[in-house]
């Protein structure tokens, strides 16, 4: 990157701007194709990602620590458990020393506003690898997995069945920007918050519409996509949303609502049985091996864009 252009973060989907968005998704294209290929592609040897881990993971921890070694640099692993992070240390005061000897940081923690805090005291760019509110690396591979299968998200229908939780707010976000509809159903109590989902840049009016039934839903959507009834740091609410949830459970019935050729998505890790059914899961509609994959296809863009910028 020029020593003019501004220093970026990922914090949130409305960080960037369609055209940004537009760069990353062929810049992805490219990126795994080399990568499938076998062909090296080292723009950022020498260079050093920190992973702070503060929930659980499996997807992110892989595709941030495969792709980082094959763009030709290396990484740093820290958890709550293993670090004075653990211990109190002040979030300010580990962004300026962690940020004093690594080139990028990702972190998956609780609140957006932690994220927040760590990205104003570091001196270099900052991803969220998942927070309470927000997924933005999840839903950027979701995307892409969607343009590979059927082209433009433009002018699309994503069906969002279940919790309104990060995954919910992120995908409102990508809607507003990317000129695609939402149609949410939640069960009662677990609704969207408006004011997370449209982000700093505010919401496109149309961008999403709610349903109270799921199926109805589902209804004609190019895309149904669920999540865990429980996400992380909500475990103590366990018995209380098996009961609410019931209901918000992708099945057949509601893929026959969508377009025959809808395709279905679940950020895993998944529950069959309660968010979706083994038969929706693991049928011919499902890609959410690909959407697992290309994780670390699309954070490989994104880690070179925030490094080096617009490389083509
Ligand atoms: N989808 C996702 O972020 O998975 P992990 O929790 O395994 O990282
Ligand atoms: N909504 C889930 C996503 C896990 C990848 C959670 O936050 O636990």
């Amino acid at each position: 990157m020029s020593s003019a252009a501004p220093m970026k973060h990922y914090l949130q989907f409305s960080d960037f701007t369609a055209e940004e968005y537009h760069y990353l998704f062929e810049r992805a294209a490219i990126i795994k194709a080399k990568f499938k290929n076998y062909e090296k592609h080292h723009p950022l040897t020498d260079r050093t990602l920190a992973m702070i881990f503060e929930k659980a993971s499996t997807r992110t921890r892989v595709s941030f620590e495969a792709g980082m070694y094959q763009l030709g640099g290396s990484v740093v692993h820290l958890t709550t458990g293993d670090s004075q992070l653990g211990r109190a240390e002040p979030i300010e005061d580990s962004a300026k020393v962690i940020s004093r000897m690594v080139d990028l940081v990702m972190i998956r923690t609780f609140e957006q506003e932690k994220i927040e805090r760590f990205a104003a005291n570091s001196r270099v760019p900052v991803i969220n690898g998942l927070t309470n509110e927000f997924h933005p690396c999840q839903i950027l591979a979701d995307i892409f997995t969607f343009i590979e299968r059927r082209g433009s998200i433009a002018g699309k229908t994503v069906a969002w069945v279940g919790d309104g939780n990060n995954m919910a707010n992120t995908w409102l976000q990508a809607a507003a920007l990317l000129d695609f509809r939402v149609h949410v159903s939640t069960p009662r109590g677990y609704e969207i918050d408006e004011k997370l989902a449209v982000g700093p840049g505010g919401a496109r009016a149309g961008s999403y519409q709610v349903f109270d039934d799921p199926k109805e839903a589902c209804r004609d959507a190019d895309l149904v996509t669920t999540d865990v009834w429980t996400s992380m740091g909500y475990e103590a609410e366990n018995e209380e949303r098996r009961r609410a949830f019931a209901d918000w459970c992708v099945d057949s019935a509601m893929m026959a609502a969508a377009r025959p050729e809808a395709l279905f998505m679940h950020c895993l890790p998944a529950h069959r049985g309660e968010e979706v059914t083994a038969e929706v899961i693991d049928g011919p509609q499902s890609v959410v091996w690909d959407e697992a994959e290309n994780r670390m296809h699309v954070q490989k863009a994104l880690m070179e864009y925030l490094l080096l910028g617009r490389v083509a």
